[in-house]
C-alpha cells in the first residue's frame, strides 16, 4: 500500500505529477486572476496526456516515463538534422560528406568550387589516394568528352556523354525532378536513365535524350499477366528520344531483390506509364521472367536490340555470384551475341527504399564488380566490343577518373545529380514526405522544386563536372579520361607504403581465361561457369571451396 501511494514521488513518475500538480494549482488561480486559464489548459493537456500514456500498451517507454518519454522520441526524431546541421564535420556525413554534397550544389548553382587553405583529409590515412600528375601537364580539353556505345549488331550507336543520369524511376522521383533531370540532359547534351518505372509522359516533355530501362515487371512493356510483350515494347523502343536499351538484372543497394509499389502509391500517372491497375500492390518480382538461362538473357539481347531498330542494348548489374557474370560470358561466346555495354553497380548504390540488410551487406562494391567484369571480359578478348558504363557514389571529376582508370568507359551518377536539384540528404524518401520535392508523389511538395531553374543547375553540374575532369587529367598529362590507366591511381595502404591501382587490382591478360588462366580470382569461378544455366556446375566440392576462398 505504502509503496502504491508513493508511486507519484518516483522520479519516472515527476513529470506526470508535477502536471497534475500544475493543473489543481492553475484552476485554483484561475479563480481568483483569469489568466491562469491558459496555463491550466496546457497542464490538463499534459495531465491527459500522462493518463494515456499510462494506460496505452504499445510504448513500453511512455508508461514507464509518462509524458517525460516524449521528449525521447521528439529528440530521436530531430537527430538526424541535428547530426547533419551541428555535429558532422566537412569529410564525414554519410552516404555523402557535406564537403562532396557542396561541391555539387556549388557547381549546380554556378558559384566559386574552390577551396582555402589546403586539404582537409589526413593524407597519411589508409584510405587516401591519390591521381599522379605529370611534369608536362597538357591544356585541357575543350573537346566534350564523349563515347560511342554500339557493337557490330547494332545500327544505331550513340555517342554518349561520359557522365549520365543514373537510372531512377518516375514513382521513386517526382514528375517535377523526372522534367528537370531530361531537361537538363538535353541542354547538356547527356542522357537521363528511364528506371525501371517506364517512360512517362514527364521524361518526355523536354525531349532529352533516354535510356529505358527494363526491368523484371516490364513496365510500360507488358502483358496484363506482368510478362514481356513484345509489340509494346517496340512501340516505344522506336521512339527517337530513345537512345539504348538497358536490361536491369539487379541494383546494387537491394540485388535480388524485388519491389513494391504499394496500391495506395500507384496515382492514376503512374499506372498509365508503368501499364498497370489502379488500387493494387505494383509489385517487380526479384527475377525475369523472359530469360532464365544465360544465353537465354543474350537471345533477349539480341530481341530487344532488334525490335529497337537496332538501338544499342545491355544490361545493368550488380556483380553477384562471380560464376554467373563469366557464365554470360561464356554464354556470349557459345551463342555470338554480345551486350553492347554493361553498367557495373556497386552496392554503395542509393535506392529509394530498400532492407538494411541488403543496403549494407548484399552485393559487390563497384571497384571490385568493376575490376572483375572488366578483366573478365579482357580474359576472354571480349572487352573491345563491349563498352561498361560504372554507378556507385560519383559525383566528382576525381571519382569519374577513379573508375575510368578502373575499366570504366563512362559513368553514371543518380544521388549527385539529385543534389544538383535540390536534395538535402534528409534520407527521407521512402516516406512520401521529400522536403524538396525530389522524391515524392505529394503534389503539394512538388511544387517546390521548380523545374526551369533545376534544369539550370543539372546542366551546369554535368558542364562543371566534366571541366574539372578536363584539368584533372591534364594535370596527368593527358588528352581524355580514356587514356588513365590503372599506373595512374595510388592509394596509401599503410603508415609508410603507398600502392598503385595496378598491384591493387591486377590485370587479367587479353585472351588469359581462354588459356586457362590459373588465376584465383577466376579460376575456379570460371570452372563453375555455364553457359546454360545461371546455377554453377557441379565441381568436386573440395576443389571448388578451396579455389572459391582464394577467389
Ligand atoms: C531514388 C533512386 C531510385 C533508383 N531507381 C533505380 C531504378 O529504377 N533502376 C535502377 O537500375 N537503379 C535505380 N537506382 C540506382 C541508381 O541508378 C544507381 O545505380 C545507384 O544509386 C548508384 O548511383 P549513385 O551512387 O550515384 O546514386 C535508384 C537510385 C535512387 C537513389
Ligand atoms: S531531400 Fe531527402 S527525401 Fe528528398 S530526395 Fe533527398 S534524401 Fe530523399
Amino acid at each position: 500500500m505504502l509503496q502504491f501511494l508513493l508511486l507519484p514521488f518516483r522520479r519516472r513518475y515527476a513529470t506526470f505529477t508535477l502536471a497534475i500538480v500544475a493543473t489543481f494549482a492553475c484552476l485554483a488561480l484561475a479563480q481568483i486572476w483569469g489568466a491562469f486559464w491558459v496555463a491550466f489548459a496546457i497542464a490538463a493537456t499534459l495531465s491527459l496526456l500522462g493518463v494515456h500514456d499510462l494506460m496505452q500498451t504499445r510504448h513500453s517507454v511512455l508508461r514507464s516515463y509518462p509524458i517525460a518519454a516524449h521528449f525521447r522520441f521528439l529528440l530521436e526524431h530531430i537527430r538526424p538534422e541535428i547530426r547533419q546541421y551541428f555535429l558532422e564535420d566537412d569529410s564525414t556525413g554519410t552516404p555523402f560528406a557535406r564537403k562532396k554534397r557542396a561541391v555539387v550544389y556549388q557547381r549546380a548553382k554556378g558559384q566559386l568550387d574552390k577551396v582555402p587553405f589546403g586539404t582537409q583529409l589526413d593524407v597519411y590515412d589508409t584510405s587516401f589516394e591519390w591521381l599522379s600528375h605529370s611534369i608536362s601537364a597538357c591544356e585541357p580539353s575543350s573537346e566534350p568528352f564523349r563515347i560511342m556505345i554500339g557493337g557490330p549488331d547494332c545500327t544505331r550507336p550513340y555517342s554518349a556523354s561520359i557522365f549520365n543520369v543514373s537510372a531512377m524511376s518516375f514513382g521513386a522521383l517526382s514528375a517535377n525532378a523526372v522534367r528537370a533531370l531530361n531537361k537538363g540532359a538535353r541542354l547538356g547534351g547527356f542522357a537521363q536513365d528511364t528506371g525501371e518505372g517506364g517512360v512517362s509522359t514527364y521524361h518526355r516533355e523536354h525531349a532529352g535524350d533516354l535510356i529505358w530501362e527494363i526491368g523484371s515487371g516490364y513496365f510500360g512493356c507488358r502483358n496484363d499477366d506482368g510478362s514481356f510483350s513484345a509489340e509494346r515494347f517496340a512501340a516505344t523502343a522506336r521512339l527517337d528520344q530513345i537512345k539504348m536499351i538497358e536490361i536491369k538484372l539487379s541494383q546494387g543497394a537491394k540485388p535480388g531483390h524485388g519491389g513494391v509499389l504499394p496500391a495506395a502509391k500507384v496515382s492514376p500517372e503512374i499506372a498509365a506509364t508503368r501499364g498497370i491497375p489502379m488500387g493494387v500492390d505494383c509489385i517487380s518480382p526479384s527475377r525475369h521472367r523472359a530469360f532464365s538461362t544465360p544465353v537465354e538473357l543474350l537471345e533477349f539481347v539480341a530481341i530487344l536490340r532488334q525490335l529497337s531498330g537496332g538501338k544499342p542494348t545491355g544490361f545493368k548489374l550488380c556483380i553477384g555470384h562471380p560464376w554467373e557474370f563469366l557464365a554470360i560470358c561464356k554464354a556470349m561466346l557459345q551463342s555470338g551475341i554480345k551486350p553492347d555495354y554493361i553498367v557495373i553497380d556497386g552496392t554503395e548504390g542509393g535506392t529509394g527504399a530498400a532492407p538494411l540488410e541488403f543496403v549494407d551487406h548484399i552485393g559487390m562494391p563497384l571497384r571490385d564488380g568493376l575490376t572483375f567484369a572488366h578483366n573478365a571480359l579482357v580474359g576472354l578478348n571480349l572487352r573491345q566490343h563491349i563498352r561498361i558504363g560504372a554507378a556507385g557514389k560519383i559525383t566528382s571529376a576525381f571519382d569519374i577518373a577513379r573508375v575510368m582508370a578502373l575499366g570504366a568507359d563512362w559513368c553514371n551518377a543518380a544521388r549527385g545529380f539529385m543534389f544538383a536539384i535540390g536534395c538535402i540528404q534528409s534520407q527521407s524518401c521512402h516516406t512520401d514526405r521529400c522536403p524538396t520535392g525530389v522524391a515524392t508523389q505529394d503534389v503539394h511538395r512538388q511544387r517546390s522544386l521548380i523545374v526551369a531553374d533545376k534544369a539550370e543547375r543539372v546542366f551546369r553540374f554535368h558542364q562543371s563536372t566534366l571541366q574539372a575532369l578536363a584539368e584533372v587529367i591534364a594535370a596527368a598529362g593527358l588528352r581524355s579520361p580514356g587514356q588513365l590507366t590503372l599506373d595512374h591511381l595510388w592509394r596509401r595502404v599503410s603508415p609508410n607504403r603507398v600502392e598503385s591501382f595496378a598491384q591493387i587490382y591486377p590485370s587479367l591478360a587479353p585472351g588469359a581465361l581462354l588459356n586457362g588462366t590459373d588465376d584465383p580470382r577466376y579460376a575456379a569461378a570460371w570452372a563453375l561457369a555455364r553457359a546454360d544455366s545461371f546455377m554453377p556446375a557441379a565441381v568436386h566440392p573440395l576443389t571448388a571451396s578451396a579455389s572459391l576462398q582464394a577467389a
